[in-house]
C-alpha cells in the first residue's frame, strides 16, 4: 500500500502527519512512504531525514500515486481533484463545516477517514489526535498565561518578603484541562477547577487541585464520555457558581466544548470585569467560539487590564512535539486498520471505522455528518 504525506498549506500550519520514525516502522509493516517536498521543515524535519528513514521524496503533484494521504488538516477541493480514483485520505476532515470536499469526494470515489472521529475507547486511545493535541493544548497554555502574568507562580519566601502563590481556576477537565491542572500545579499555583460531569471530580482531586462543587441534577455525560448540553437553568446557576470563583482567580484556562456544538459560554463580560487588572485568561476553546463573551479567535484582548488569550493553532506553536504525537496516532491506526496492503478490518463491524469513516468510495456514510448537514 502507497502512503503519501501531503505538505500542509493552511497558513501558519507547522504540523506533519508522519515523521520518519513512524516511516521506519510503517515501511516494516509492508507499506511504501512518499512524502511531499518540505512537509517536514516548520517542525523541523529535513527531507534528507526522511529519505534516511526510508521515504520518497516527491512533489505535490505525485499525491495521485498514492492509496492513502495522510495530512494534519482537511484538504482543499483541488488537492482532492488531484488524487487518485478509489484512494483513501487521513486527516483532521472538519467535514460539518467542510461541506464543500463531500463532493469532491465523491467526485474521486474517496474513502474519507477523520481522524478526529475515533471514539473515545480503550481500543482506540493509541490513535486519539484529540487526546494528543488536548496535551499540548493544556501545558502551552499555562505556559502562556505565565508569560503574561506579571507575578510568580509559586509561593516564595524571600529576603524581600513573603511572595503568596498564584490562584489558577481551570475550566473543562478533559484532556486539555487535566494537563493544564497538572502544569500549573507543577509551577507551584493553587488550582481549583469545574467540569459538568461528575466523574471529573476525582481526576482533579488526584492532581491535587480543589474540585468545584455545584449540585448537578441533570445527567450531563453522553454514552461516549463527552458533555452533553446543559439546560439554560443548569448554565444561569453555574454562571453565579463561576462568578465567584473568577472573581477571585488571577488565572483562569478555560477548556469547555461539547462534541460536533459551539462551545459553551462561561464567562460573561461582567466576570471578567470583577478580575483584578494583571489577572489572565487563556480561552482554549475558541476554534469552536470560545468560553468567554469577549474573546476573539487568534487575538489577545486587554479588558481594563485583564488579558484574554485565545491563541489559533496552538498546536504549532510546538510543532516537533505535536507531529511525534499525531504520527504516532496515525501509525497506530494505520498498523490496526491495514495488513499487507490490504483493509484487515470489516466495514460494518469495526468500530473505529465505523465511526470515523465520512465517505466510503465517494458515497457518505457518516450518520453524524449526515444529521448536521442534511445531505
Ligand atoms: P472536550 O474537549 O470535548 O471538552 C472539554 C471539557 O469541557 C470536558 O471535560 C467537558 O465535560 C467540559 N464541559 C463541557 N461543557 C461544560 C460546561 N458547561 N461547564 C464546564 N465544563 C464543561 O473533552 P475531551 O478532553 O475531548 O474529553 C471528553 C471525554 O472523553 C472526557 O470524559 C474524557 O475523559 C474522555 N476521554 C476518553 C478517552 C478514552 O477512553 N480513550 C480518551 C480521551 C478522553
Amino acid at each position: 500500500m502507497k502512503l503519501a504525506v501531503a505538505k500542509e498549506t493552511s497558513p501558519g500550519e507547522k504540523r506533519v502527519a508522519l515523521i520518519p520514525e513512524s516511516v521506519k516502522k510503517l515501511k516494516i509493516k509492508g507499506f511504501s512512504v512518499a512524502v511531499e517536498r518540505g512537509a517536514g521543515e516548520a517542525s523541523f524535519i529535513s527531507d534528507k531525514e526522511f529519505e534516511e528513514s526510508g521515504a520518497e521524496i516527491v512533489s505535490a503533484g505525485d499525491l495521485k500515486n498514492a492509496d492513502a494521504v495522510l495530512r494534519v488538516r482537511p484538504p482543499s477541493t483541488q488537492e482532492i481533484d488531484s488524487y487518485k480514483d478509489g484512494g483513501w485520505v487521513f486527516a483532521t476532515l472538519d467535514p460539518i463545516n467542510r461541506v464543500e470536499n463531500l463532493a469532491a469526494f465523491e467526485k474521486k470515489k474517496t474513502t474519507a477517514f477523520a481522524m478526529e472521529f475515533i471514539p473515545r475507547i480503550t481500543l482506540a486511545q493509541s490513535m486519539d489526535v484529540l487526546s494528543s493535541m488536548a496535551t499540548i493544548a493544556g501545558y502551552r497554555g499555562v505556559l502562556m498565561a505565565s508569560q503574561e502574568f506579571g507575578k510568580f507562580f509559586p509561593m516564595f519566601m524571600t529576603a524581600a518578603g513573603t511572595i503568596s502563590p498564584a490562584k489558577v481556576f481551570v475550566l473543562g477537565v478533559g484532556v486539555a484541562g487535566l494537563q493544564a491542572i497538572a502544569m500549573a500545579k507543577r509551577l507551584g499555583a493553587v488550582v481549583e477547577a469545574f467540569d459538568v460531569r461528575a466523574a471529573a471530580a476525582e481526576q482533579v482531586e488526584s492532581l491535587g487541585a480543589k474540585f468545584v462543587k455545584m449540585e448537578i441534577t441533570e445527567n450531563l455525560q453522553d454514552e461516549q464520555g463527552y458533555a452533553k448540553e446543559a439546560s439554560p437553568e443548569f448554565i444561569a446557576r453555574q454562571k453565579e457558581l463561576l462568578h465567584k470563583h473568577i472573581g477571585k482567580s488571577d488565572i483562569v484556562i478555560t477548556t469547555a466544548q461539547i462534541f460536533g456544538k459551539k462551545a459553551p459560554i462561561l464567562i460573561e463580560d461582567y466576570m471578567v470585569k470583577s478580575m483584578k487588572p494583571g489577572s489572565v485568561i487563556v480561552d482554549l476553546a475558541s476554534e469552536t467560539g470560545g468560553n468567554c463573551t469577549l474573546t476573539k479567535h487568534g487575538e489577545t484582548v486587554d479588558v481594563g487590564g485583564v488579558k484574554i488569550l485565545a491563541p489559533a493553532n496552538i498546536t504549532s506553536t510546538m510543532a516537533s512535539a505535536a507531529s511525534r504525537m499525531l504520527s504516532k496516532n496515525m501509525e497506530n491506526l494505520l498498523v490496526y486498520l491495514f495488513e499487507n496492503g490490504q483493509l484487515a478490518r470489516d466495514f460494518a463491524t469495526d468500530e473505529i471505522l465505523k465511526r470515523s469513516l465520512i465517505t466510503r468510495d465517494g458515497a457518505l456514510v457518516s450518520e453524524i455528518v449526515k444529521k448536521a448537514t442534511g445531505k
